[in-house]
């Protein structure tokens, strides 16, 4: 048999199979078979140096022809034979129908008050500080008037860190902070966490929110502090909130009051809840930071958000604010 004759036969050969094969795997395994880079049609191809010259310019076209022919009959057999097996689309999406709701949270009760709070008191002209939960004890304690031996600084009362460091028990640090960075006139409030080592209860919690306010001018007074601190809880509580200031004692105010609202109780009578502490700038404080105690005067107020929190969405335990049970937190 001729070089012609069997490289025509390869072709012969190779159409019949295809034409007899089934699936994906057997077509591709037949491209690979016959045009595959070590093909079949490959190797005939090869052949060609040792043909006699005379034969070899029709041995080239001819091997040639057939690497055409094979490769277009392969493709038609892949769209014929494999296409058509694809699994037919049975689901489709129909774009033009409205979207499934999604559920996807909302803030913590908490979070939605600070940042009703922040609103509130922005409209009265404050703005809004930070300052570090880890706190020295300058800031917690020195700069605010409490002196080394006050109660207040008794390690059973604190969560220190080592000797100096401790998580701040209060947000009046940031009066401290602020006051160290800004000239005055200075009016700011801040919110954030604070923590004491207190036995839990109803309407305590060893980690717990405040919000401070401080405000410094030339005459300001304290009847200025009283008009702010009931606007406030008018305006965060309703019209009908009743505030009061009752007599009492901070190292770094004087004079000091508490301030209590008054809470609904389940069986119709009133109760008063202490929501913050309050007063007067102490002098001591403000030369602390280097102001001039003759010139400035000023007013600073420190409230328990989670208590405020809990007087108004009639929450009786502070514990439900921190549980994470989503059963109670998605009803705000
Ligand atoms: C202070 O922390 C003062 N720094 C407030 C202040 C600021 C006075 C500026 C004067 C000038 P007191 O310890 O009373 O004060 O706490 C303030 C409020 O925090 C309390 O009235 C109460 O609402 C809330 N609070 C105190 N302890 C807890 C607690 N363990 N759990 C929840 N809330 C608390």
């Amino acid at each position: 048999m001729s070089h012609l004759q069997q490289i025509e036969q390869l072709r012969n050969q190779a159409l019949a199979e295809l034409d007899s094969l089934n699936g994906a795997d057997a077509v591709e395994a037949w491209r690979i078979k016959y045009l595959g880079s070590k093909g079949l049609v490959k190797q005939a191809m090869a052949l060609l140096k040792d043909i006699p010259p005379a034969e070899k310019p029709m041995y080239g076209k001819t091997a040639n022809q057939i690497k055409g022919e094979l490769t277009k009959a392969f493709q038609a057999c892949k769209d014929a034979k494999v296409s058509s097996q694809q699994q037919p689309v049975t689901q489709s999406v129909d774009v033009t129908l409205p979207g499934t709701s999604a559920k996807i949270g909302h803030r913590h009760l908490l979070t939605q008050t600070v940042d009703e709070i922040c609103d509130i008191f922005a409209r009265m002209g404050f703005s809004i500080a930070y300052g570090p939960e880890v706190e020295d004890e300058r800031h917690n304690f020195d700069a605010l008037n409490i002196p080394p031996a006050h109660p207040a600084r008794d390690p059973l009362d604190n969560f220190y860190i080592d000797e100096k460091i401790m998580l701040r028990s209060q947000t009046s640090t940031v009066q401290i902070r602020t006051m160290e960075a800004t000239e005055p006139p200075v009016r700011i409030i801040s919110p954030g966490r604070v923590y004491r080592p207190d036995t839990v209860d109803a309407t305590h919690s060893f980690m717990f929110h405040q919000v401070e306010g401080l405000y410094v001018d030339e005459g300001v007074t304290m009847a200025d502090l009283k008009t702010c601190v009931d606007q406030f809880c008018k305006a965060y509580f309703g019209d009908d909130i009743k505030t009061r200031f009752r007599p009492s004692f901070f190292p770094f105010t004087e004079p000091s009051a508490e301030i209590d609202v008054e809470f609904s109780q389940d069986d119709g009578s009133t109760k008063w809840i202490e929501l913050g502490g309050c007063g007067m700038v102490d002098p001591n404080v403000l030369e602390s930071v280097g102001y001039d105690s003759e010139k400035y005067t000023g007013y600073a107020f420190g409230l328990g958000i989670d208590r405020g929190v809990m007087r108004k969405h009639g929450i009786p335990d502070i514990r439900l604010l921190f549980e994470s049970d989503v059963r109670f937190l998605r009803q705000f």
